[in-house]
C-alpha cells in the first residue's frame, strides 16, 4: 500500500518519475518514404531532442533510452557505422545545450569497449555534466540486459571467491549494487513505439514493476504531445507491485 501511494504521486507526469524508451521503427518510417535507412536514423535523433526537450516540463526525471544494444553489431557494417556517427555527432553538437539546460548525461552497457575517440567524447560529456541536478539522460549503448546480469554475477563471483562475501548471503539488493544502473531507481514505465510488445533485452532487472507502454507512432514521428499522451495511459495505470 505504501508503495503505490509512494510511486504513483500526483505530479505532472503521473507519478513517472524514470521513463525507458525503446526507441524503434527508423527503418519503417524511411522505407515508408522510400528513403535510406539511415535518413530514419537521422530523424531519430530529431526525436531525441524533441523527447529530452520536452520531459522534464511532463515531470520526467530520468529518461533512460535503448540507443545502441548489444545485439545491434549483427546489422550491416554500413549500419552500425551510421549509427555511431549519429551519437557522435549528437553528443557533440548537443552537449552545451544540455549542459545549459542543466541535463546529466549518463551512459549504461559496455559502451566503455566502443571506438577510443567516441568513449573519450562520452566520458568528457558525462563529466561535464555530472553536477547538474536537471533530467538525467541514461543512454544505453552497447547494452544488453543479460550481459548486464552476467557481469554482476561475475562481479559477485569475484567478490566471493576472494573472501569478501558468503555466496549464501547474496541478497537482491547486492546483485542490483553491480548492476549498470546501480544506484538509479528502477524505470516506472518502458515505453516502445512503432507498436512491437518485445522487451528485446532491455533492462530485463530493472522493469520487474515497469508498465509497458506501447504506441504505433515510429520513433522519427515522436514528440512532446506523443510523451504527454503515453505518460496519460502511465497514470491511469494502478500499480500493485505483487500485492492486491
Ligand atoms: C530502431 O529502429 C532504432 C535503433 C536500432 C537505434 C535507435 C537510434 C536512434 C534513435 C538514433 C541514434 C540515437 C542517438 C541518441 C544519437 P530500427 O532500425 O530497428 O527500425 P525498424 O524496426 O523499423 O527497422
Amino acid at each position: 500500500m505504501t508503495l503505490v501511494a509512494a510511486s504513483v504521486g500526483d505530479g505532472a507526469a503521473g507519478g513517472c518519475r524514470h521513463l525507458a524508451i525503446i526507441m524503434d521503427g527508423n527503418g519503417r518510417w524511411a522505407k515508408a518514404k522510400r528513403l535510406p535507412r539511415i535518413a530514419g536514423h537521422r530523424e531519430g535523433v530529431e526525436a531525441v531532442r524533441r523527447v529530452v526537450e520536452a520531459a522534464p516540463g511532463l515531470g520526467l526525471e530520468m529518461l533512460t533510452l535503448y540507443a545502441f544494444s548489444s545485439e545491434n553489431w549483427k546489422r550491416p557494417a554500413d549500419e552500425v557505422s551510421d549509427l555511431m556517427g549519429l551519437l557522435h555527432h549528437y553528443v557533440k553538437n548537443e552537449i552545451d545545450t544540455l549542459h545549459k539546460n542543466g541535463v546529466r548525461l549518463d551512459f549504461i552497457g559496455d559502451w566503455q569497449a566502443l571506438k577510443p575517440d567516441l568513449v573519450r567524447l562520452l566520458a568528457a560529456a558525462r563529466d561535464r555534466t555530472s553536477a547538474n541536478t536537471g533530467l538525467r539522460l541514461i543512454m544505453a549503448l552497447n547494452y544488453g540486459g543479460q550481459g548486464e546480469i552476467v557481469r554482476a554475477a561475475r562481479a559477485l563471483a569475484t567478490d566471493a571467491a576472494a573472501g569478501l562475501i558468503v555466496p549464501d548471503d547474496i541478497t537482491a539488493e547486492m546483485l542490483e549494487a553491480r548492476l549498470d544502473t546501480a544506484g538509479l531507481p528502477p524505470p516506472d514505465a518502458v515505453l516502445r513505439t512503432s507498436g512491437e510488445l518485445r522487451l528485446s533485452n532491455f533492462l530485463l532487472w530493472q522493469t520487474a514493476y515497469a508498465e509497458f507502454l506501447v504506441t504505433e507512432t515510429l520513433w522519427p514521428d515522436f514528440d512532446g504531445p506523443a510523451l504527454a499522451t503515453a505518460l496519460d495511459e502511465f497514470s491511469r495505470r494502478e500499480r500493485r507491485f505483487g500485492g492486491r
